[in-house]
């Protein structure tokens, strides 16, 4: 380190002291053979002494005077020099020491304000990059910004995640070398070229799944107008786009669901006003098919309706303490027709009386649901059994029966709106397609699970667990 100020000071002042009292010395000895001509050589020694000796102590009482004045002026520049330096590097919590009236002084002052202005400064700048890296990580979307020259200075987590990149191995790379999809490429190119924002939808395929993007690429302008690069913003869409699909599988579905039976209807009729009426038993062939047809018709209206209203905002349940027998009991009744017809029986194992909290009337519905699957799907004569029981939270309620079965590929997507295993069967014995689509929603709005298992050939039993409280 240089020497400081104090002590270059001392220095100078030791060296102008000696140079003047050196001069002093041989002034003064100029002056000795005036008046001492003559004087033996002992006595000429000895002045030369006394004046050496005078010399020197004139110079150290003078020099330590002068130090002393100096400490008080030069030191504390010394202290804040060295403060100065230390805030330059970059140690804002450095401080001049403020004991001390060599201290009080404007430019000590001025040093502590400034170290203490960068030192909020800094916080500020600490705290506004935490919040935008917060910012850039939580925003949920994959985030890639390109300087000017078109490579990665700036890449968030998600991401990374999305394409399977990291951070670091791609920070300073060009677009073209990360490995981005084609289409994600040619957007960048677009951007870069036009300077102007494109957007896309692109599509992900991996190995055992696909996945929808929607890419944002803008050019960043800074606050001169000038050119900074481009930010890529990506968000995956993938459920959307199911969504999508799952809204237009259904609109196609209900359409020709009712296509059937209106063009069977119009058929008929027609048929009949072209002079098939004019024979009564083709005529009460004709009016009973035609009958059949509106019926299912109502049916298929009658679930859309209920499926929609209990997808809609405002569905709620009417809570209310439900005895699960006078559930049991209603929805046997409902179905008791169909069960004289197929000449079926029911075994009912309620232990006592098991209550639960839930809407009397959607429960009836699901019980109805199910028995009327049991039913259509098993020959004559056969049996229905159905179990509830306690099992301490929860209750659990099985309902089996030895009809045709289900196969095991199937099951995951019984529940699914439409879907049935045997289309023809199915319409035949009057389903909808909607039945266990509506099981499922009203289980669930019930904070409960409805599973199944089944073999071909034996039955199927369906399994609904439903919670004994509500909490609303
Ligand atoms: N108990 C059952 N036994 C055999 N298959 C069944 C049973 N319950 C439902 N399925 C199958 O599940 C499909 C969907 O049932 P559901 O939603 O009630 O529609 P639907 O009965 O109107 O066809 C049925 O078409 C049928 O193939
Ligand atoms: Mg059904």
């Amino acid at each position: 380190m240089k020497s400081g100020l104090y002590a270059r000071l001392v220095l100078a002042c030791a060296i102008l002291l000696s140079v003047l009292l050196t001069g002093l010395g041989i002034v003064l000895g100029q002056f000795f053979p005036l008046f001492a001509g003559n004087t033996d050589l002992t006595i000429q020694h000895h002045y030369w002494l006394y004046l050496i000796t005078v010399l020197v102590v004139a110079f150290l009482i003078s020099l330590f005077v002068a130090a002393r004045m100096m400490l008080q002026y030069a030191k504390p520049i010394d202290e804040i020099t060295r403060i100065a330096v230390r805030i330059a590097e970059g140690d804002y919590l450095a401080r001049t020491r403020m004991n001390g009236p060599e201290y009080d002084n404007e430019l000590s002052i001025a040093i502590n304000k400034i170290a203490s202005n960068l030192q909020e400064m800094s916080l500020l700048r600490t705290m506004e990059n935490e919040r935008l890296k917060t910012l850039v990580e939580s925003m949920g979307s994959g985030l890639l910004m390109f300087g000017r020259g078109g490579t990665v200075n700036l890449v968030n987590g998600v991401l990374e995640k999305t394409f399977g990149l990291s951070k670091k191995s791609i920070m300073g790379m060009t677009y073209k070398e990360i490995g981005l999809p084609p289409v994600v490429e040619t957007l960048i190119d677009d951007v870069f070229m036009t300077e102007q924002v494109h957007e896309s939808q692109v599509q992900l395929d991996g190995e055992n799944s696909t996945a929808y993007v929607s890419v944002y690429g803008a050019p960043v302008i800074g606050r001169h107008g000038n050119w900074l690069g481009i930010v890529v913003v990506m968000h995956d869409i993938t459920k959307l786009i199911r969504l999508e699909k799952v809204r237009k599988d259904f609109v196609a579905n209900v359409s020709h669901e009712l296509r059937t039976p209106v063009t069977s209807i119009k058929g008929f009729t027609e048929t009949l006003l072209e002079g098939a009426m004019d024979d009564p038993a083709v005529m009460k062939m004709f009016l009973g098919i035609i009958q059949k047809e509106s019926d299912r018709l109502h049916l298929l209206i009658d679930d859309l309706l209920a499926l929609s209203g209990m997808e809609s905002e405002g569905f709620t349940l009417q809570y209310a303490t439900v005895d699960m027998k006078d559930v049991i009991d209603d929805a046997l009744s409902a179905v008791s027709r169909n069960l004289e017809q197929k000449k079926m029986k029911t075994i009912t194992n309620i232990p006592g009386h098991i209550t639960i909290e839930g809407d009397i009337v959607r429960l009836v519905q699901v019980m109805v649901n199910l028995l009327t699957n049991a039913i259509n799907y098993s020959s004559e004569n056969k049996t229905i059994t159905i179990s509830v029981t306690d099992a301490n939270e929860r209750i659990r309620i099985e309902i089996s029966d030895e009809g045709i079965g289900i196969e095991h590929l199937e099951l995951p997507r019984l529940f699914e709106r439409f879907y049935r295993v045997d289309r023809a069967r199915s319409r035949d014995s009057g389903g909808t397609g909607l039945g266990l689509a509506i099981v499922k929603h009203l289980i669930e709005s019930h904070n409960g699970t409805v599973d199944v298992e089944s073999e071909i050939g034996v039955g199927t039993t369906f399994q609904i667990h439903l919670p004994k409280k509500q909490d609303y």
